[in-house]
């Protein structure tokens, strides 16, 4: 078995219903003009207002699938606001990203809340994508492998090995989100690289292998034939490249 390479698009809070309608059209007809490569998936993470509907577009296009953005980490309940993982499953959606650094940043979101998280999505049979990354400071102390390494132990390494087969990541340097500053493809290769070293130590090689881990920030079709072509990258996770259907496709092209 081979791992699987994943191009999504994190739409954030972009797009109302009639526009999301619309981006989630013009992906498909170009990648239907595409012959998609079996081993790959297009994903697609648009607001919650969105999922239902785009859930339609996307049910039975083979290679496609929908994620939510958050999800709360019980299962129902007098949470005002919050939206379950068993309520996404319900309308169609097979990943929910935790951890992104804008939830960690804005909303507080740290290792023991999203351990949480973690459980309530695997719960309901979601697969999910993780975030992890260092901001600048981080970066230029040198110390990003450690932060990276405590992301990952304190919210996902009291999952089994079953479980972990349900984990994709995706490592987004703070300091390349929506900045145009992308990291090089030897700093994305060597943190991969470290990830899946984590990865094997706990789980073993075989998991380890079979984790897709992805890449996030400022990516975009000029840049992401460079930092797919790195061993252990093995798509991205797109924003605001992801709002615009040229250039996502010319992204997902790069993943082929
Ligand atoms: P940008 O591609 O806009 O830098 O955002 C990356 C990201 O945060 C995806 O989750």
């Amino acid at each position: 078995m081979s791992r699987k390479k994943i191009v999504a698009g994190n739409w954030k809070m972009n797009q109302n219903l009639f526009e999301g309608k619309q981006l989630v059209t013009d992906i498909l007809k170009r990648t239907a003009a595409l012959e998609l490569p079996e081993n790959l998936e297009v994903v697609i993470a648009p607001p919650f207002t969105q999922l239902e509907l785009a859930a339609t577009q996307l049910k039975e296009v083979p290679g496609h699938f929908l994620a939510a953005q958050n999800c709360h980490q019980e299962a129902s309940g007098a949470y005002t606001g919050e939206v379950s993982a068993g309520m996404l499953k319900s309308v169609g959606v097979a990943y929910v990203i935790l951890g992104h650094s804008e939830r960690r940043q804005y909303f507080g979101e740290d290792e023991a809340l999203l351990s949480k998280k973690t459980d309530a999505a695997l719960s309901q049979g979601l697969k999910v994508i993780f975030c992890v990354g260092e901001p600048l400071e981080i970066r230029d102390a040198g110390t990003q492998n450690d932060l990276v390494r405590r992301q990952i132990e304190g919210a996902l390494f009291h999952l089994d090995a079953g479980q972990f087969g349900n984990i994709v990541i995706a490592y987004e340097p703070v300091w390349a989100i929506g900045t145009g500053r992308t990291a090089t493809a030897a700093q994305a290769q060597d943190m991969h690289a470290y990830i899946r070293s984590l990865i094997a130590a706990r789980y073993g090689t075989e998991v380890a292998d079979l984790t897709p881990i992805l890449y996030g920030g400022s990516a975009k079709p000029s840049n992401a034939p460079e930092l797919f072509a790195c061993p252990d990258v093995d798509g991205g996770l797109i924003g605001g490249a992801s709002l615009n259907a040229d250039d996502f496709e010319g992204i997902i092209k790069a993943a082929f």
